[in-house]
Order: structure tokens, then C-alpha cells, then sequence
């Protein structure tokens, strides 16, 4: 690592790249990837989902209409879902053009795809399971990837890996599958409930619009599943003012769009 990339490694709040640097490349490719690490981020979020076939494919919407061509390649094939394409097929598909003409032929990739390209730049992956009520058993899946890939031993376990869902139950599963994985919770439970999900999880991972200190600290004052106190990693935080703001609540981490300019908001 460059001293710059060590310095920002051990940094709080973490500044975690959205859907990669989502702001400046097409979101969930490659290129959202390696414009992260060309901006230094350390962090990249993903969101997975599964093919027709089986294969898991980095993609937000459960529909591949929004951010490829399919309309075009495939006409008659509307609502255009993910779970009703092969793995070829969506292989096809332009995932770039809609964002600018610089990324036309940008992919929609695998999820060990972008697992390699991460690890190509030593960055870490924070990997959201999309949808996971359309996918029986995706959680299973995903788990033998990451091991496939090497992202399961104590190296990346220990500090290069969280699996987040906004479903309790499948950051559950997967906290049962892997016990050794940190995971997190995206959403606010009432704090009441912290216990609960405390059992299973290591973060609470909440929207910013309606976030609070006293939430921050709320959450805080709970030790998660691995027994060092629940972080909160918020998001998706895109310009200075909020970054800063919740900076100030003590977050542990800010999920953005434009890596670049929340550091530059929370370290300036
Ligand atoms: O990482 C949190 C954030 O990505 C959750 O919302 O819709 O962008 O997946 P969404
Ligand atoms: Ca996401």
C-alpha cells in the first residue's frame, strides 16, 4: 500500500465507494471499481443478485432495464428481470452506454468478476445482498464464491470483508453459515431491538436523511456479534455538508457515490 492508501486504511469515518465511484462510472461495473481505486478508496460496495442459470451477476435493480441495453437486445423480453436471463445472455448487454458513451461495452459482471478485480487493487468489498426473498439459497451461494476466491480466510475475514442486507434474515444466514464474517444490518430497527440483531450482526447500517447522533450513539453502546461495539456505516451521503454532519455523529462509515469528495469533506 502506498502510504497515502495506509493512512486512509486505518481512517474513520471509512469511506466506502457506492455501487463503486458510481458518480464517475457506471454503477456495479468494473470501471466503478477501477475508478475507485484510481481514487485511492479502499472500499467498494456491490449489490448481488442471480441469473436464471444460477450464476450471481453485480447488478442493483432487479430489472436489467435501467442500467444495460436489454430493451434493445432482447425486445420482447420485458419486464426484462435478472432472474429470467442466462448468465450469457445478460454477458450481451452494454451496462455502460447509459451512463456516457466513455463506457460503452462495459459489463454487467459476475460477482467473481468483481471480487478479482477488487483484489486485483487490494481494495475491500463491501457486498449487499440484493433481493434475497427472488433467490433461495443465494446466501449459500455467495458464501462458496468468496471461499472459492480466497476471500474467506483470516486475512480478508479479518478486515477486508462485509456481507450487508437490508433482510435480517439473510444477514443471519449468512452470520450462521460463516460465523467468522462480518456482516451488517441495513436499515434503523428501533433501538429496543438492538439486542436482537446484535445476535447476528456487527453493524446497523441506516439511511442518512433521518439519521441522528443520539441513534449513532444508541447503536454504539451495543457490542454486535463479534463483541466489539456495533458500527453504524450510513448511507448514500453525496455531498460535503452531509458527509460532514455525519462525521459528526461519529458514524463508522459513509457510503457515497463521490468517494473523493465526502474524504475530502470529513479529513480537509
Ligand atoms: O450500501 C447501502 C445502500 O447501497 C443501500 O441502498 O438501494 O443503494 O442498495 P441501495
Ligand atoms: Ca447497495
Amino acid at each position: 500500500l502506498s502510504p497515502a492508501r495506509a493512512a486512509e486504511d486505518s481512517a474513520r469515518p471509512l469511506v466506502m465507494a457506492h455501487r463503486g465511484a458510481s458518480a464517475y462510472a457506471p454503477e456495479n461495473t468494473l470501471a466503478a471499481v477501477d475508478r475507485a481505486a484510481a481514487l485511492g478508496v479502499d472500499w467498494v460496495e456491490n449489490d448481488v443478485q442471480r441469473t436464471r442459470d444460477g450464476e450471481l451477476v453485480v447488478l442493483h435493480d432487479d430489472s436489467l432495464q435501467r442500467t444495460t441495453d436489454v430493451e434493445e437486445v432482447f425486445p420482447d423480453r420485458a419486464p426484462w428481470k435478472v432472474k429470467d436471463f442466462t448468465a450469457a445472455e445478460i454477458a450481451r448487454l452494454d451496462a455502460g452506454s447509459w451512463f456516457g458513451p466513455a463506457y460503452a461495452g462495459a459489463r454487467v459482471p459476475t460477482l467473481e468478476q468483481f471480487v478479482h478485480r477488487v483484489e486485483r487493487h487490494r481494495q475491500k468489498l463491501l457486498l449487499e445482498i440484493k433481493n434475497p426473498r427472488l433467490y433461495p439459497g443465494i446466501e449459500r451461494q455467495i458464501v462458496k464464491v468468496l471461499g472459492d476466491e480466497g476471500w474467506l480466510d483470516r486475512r480478508h475475514v479479518r478486515d477486508r470483508l462485509i456481507v450487508q442486507s437490508f433482510s435480517a434474515d439473510s444477514v443471519r444466514t449468512v452470520h450462521d453459515l460463516r460465523p467468522a464474517v462480518k456482516t451488517g444490518f441495513l436499515g434503523t430497527p428501533p433501538v429496543a431491538d438492538l439486542p436482537a440483531y446484535a445476535a447476528f450482526t456487527d453493524q446497523i447500517n441506516p439511511s442518512y436523511g433521518s439519521l441522528t447522533a443520539g441513534y449513532v450513539a444508541a447503536v454504539h453502546a451495543f457490542k454486535g456479534v463479534h463483541g466489539k461495539p456495533l458500527e453504524v456505516c450510513t448511507w448514500t451521503v453525496n455531498d460535503a455538508a452531509a458527509a460532514r454532519r455525519v462525521a459528526g455523529f461519529g458514524v463508522d462509515g459513509i457510503i457515497t457515490n463521490a468517494p473523493d469528495v465526502v474524504r475530502d469533506a470529513v479529513r480537509g
